[in-house]
């Protein structure tokens, strides 16, 4: 529009006089016979898409199975919401939850399954929704991206049109989820395409911020300016955590006083996302202790004695897969801005009286971090500063928790100021 104005204007000039050409001419002109100015070109909206992290996503299950753990559980059952109902996290019920929604490894083709009998799918698709709350009956316990999508609605995004959802299976790590990131690139291309050809912003959260650097690596240079405007990480677990440790060690009450970490631990460590989540053996040292008994230390380097007295090698097996995605910690290449929660007591460390570490429960020894994932990985992306072409900004919210950081004010003003700017 602008350059057609400007060829207009000269091509008048010339024409009406050739002798003056151009100055005095052109400013008389431009009063008499402009057309008005073009009214400003719509503002471009960045269609977002969010990537949940562990846990952060529906999954539903079909049931048809010869055996069950407990006479109260069911063998059939047409499809239903197996993660996350909470009124099947109790016991005796959790036991049959439990067996549904736990994996088996396959050494073979270092892969898992379900309990025969058991079918399981995401569902959901592109729809913000899955991840706005996790419990499809809108309680608050499952209460998720919501907070920032209804930010967006203010500022006029619509759900389905330009707020979308990339819902996948938490319980399995990148290398089972090739489909996934064959899905990803298709929905950014289809958001991009919808939505006059803007580019897509990704907004994360824990472990979906390294899901979706493991996805940006795979793309092109080209691609990525061309369909990725940013990615907005929250409490990004770029790094690991040493609380995967203590899932494989004890297990994790999620932090819900209804939960027993003991029972869910038997469905957790069968998790390979919970492999993957791991200490990165870039952010730790080798000599640094996970672990100490009154006779030993089991330090980084020797990870794989610590699940081998654990007696659960499949934790090892399942960490060998997954090693080569923590050890490529190449920048993502788009403009990135990387948000957590800073100084909260952390687990550092597990401290066990006794050298029986498979029936002792060992003490937490605390750090620094959010609550959940330890400083040193939420500020893994301050790595990237000094070699990636592409913006790199960080916000550290003193206080704020993992899961708080998704409604906390101050991250909600910055995601509103990024999410204004075209
Ligand atoms: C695309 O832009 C046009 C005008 O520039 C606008 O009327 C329309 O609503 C936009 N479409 C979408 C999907 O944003
Ligand atoms: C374990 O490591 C700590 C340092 O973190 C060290 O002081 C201690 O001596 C070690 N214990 C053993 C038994 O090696």
């Amino acid at each position: 529009m602008r350059l057609q104005t400007g060829l207009l204007v000269i091509f008048l000039c010339v024409n009406f006089s050739q002798a003056f050409w151009p100055w005095p001419f052109t400013k008389t002109h431009k009063h008499k016979h402009d057309p008005p100015p073009p009214p400003p070109p719509e503002p471009k909206i960045s269609p977002v898409i969010f990537v949940p992290g562990d846990g952060g996503c529906q999954i539903d299950a079909r049931l048809n199975k010869n055996d069950t753990p407990h006479y109260i559980c069911e063998k059939t059952h047409d499809w239903y919401t197996l993660w996350l109902d909470i009124e099947e996290l109790v016991i005796p019920m959790v036991y049959c939850w439990i067996d549904n929604v736990k994996l088996y490894y396959d050494k073979a083709t270092r892969t898992t399954h379900n309990t025969p009998g058991v079918e399981t799918r995401v569902p959901g698709w592109g729809n913000p929704e899955v991840v706005e709350n996790i419990a499809p009956s809108k309680s608050s316990a499952g209460v998720y991206f919501s907070a920032i999508a209804n930010l967006l609605i203010e500022l006029g995004y619509e759900r389905k049109k330009n707020i979308l959802g990339a819902p996948y299976d938490f319980r399995k790590a990148p290398n089972e989820n090739k489909q996934f990131f064959i899905d990803l690139k298709e929905l950014v291309e289809d958001a991009y395409e919808r939505n006059n050809q803007s580019a897509v912003t990704f907004i994360t959260h824990s472990m979906g911020s390294p899901m979706t650097l493991i996805f940006l690596q795979e793309q092109s240079a080209d691609w990525k300016s061309k369909y990725i405007r940013r990615q907005i990480s929250l409490a990004g677990a770029w790094a690991g955590s040493m609380k995967a440790v203590k899932v494989f060690a004890m297990g994790d009450d999620l932090d819900s006083i209804a939960l027993i970490a003991s029972i869910l631990k038997q469905e957790q460590i069968t998790h390979p996302s919970s492999a993957w989540l791991l200490p990165s053996p870039l952010f730790w040292k080798p000599s640094e202790v996970l672990a100490s008994t009154p006779s030993r230390n089991y330090t980084m380097s020797q990870m794989k004695e610590f699940f081998q007295d654990l007696d659960y090698m499949t934790g090892w097996e399942m960490r060998k897969d997954t090693l080569r995605y923590s050890e490529n910690f190449s920048p993502p290449e788009v403009e990135l801005h990387c948000l957590y929660g800073d100084g909260i007591p952390t687990v550092e460390s597990l401290q066990y009286k006794k050298d029986d570490i498979a029936n002792t429960t060992p003490n937490l020894v605390m750090g620094i971090g959010d609550g959940t994932v330890n400083q040193r990985s939420l500020r893994a992306c301050q790595h990237w500063s000094g070699y990636s072409s592409s913006e790199i900004n960080t916000l550290a919210l003193q206080g704020v928790d993992h899961m708080k950081i998704l409604t906390n004010s101050d991250a909600l003003r910055y995601i509103r100021t990024v999410m204004k700017q075209p």
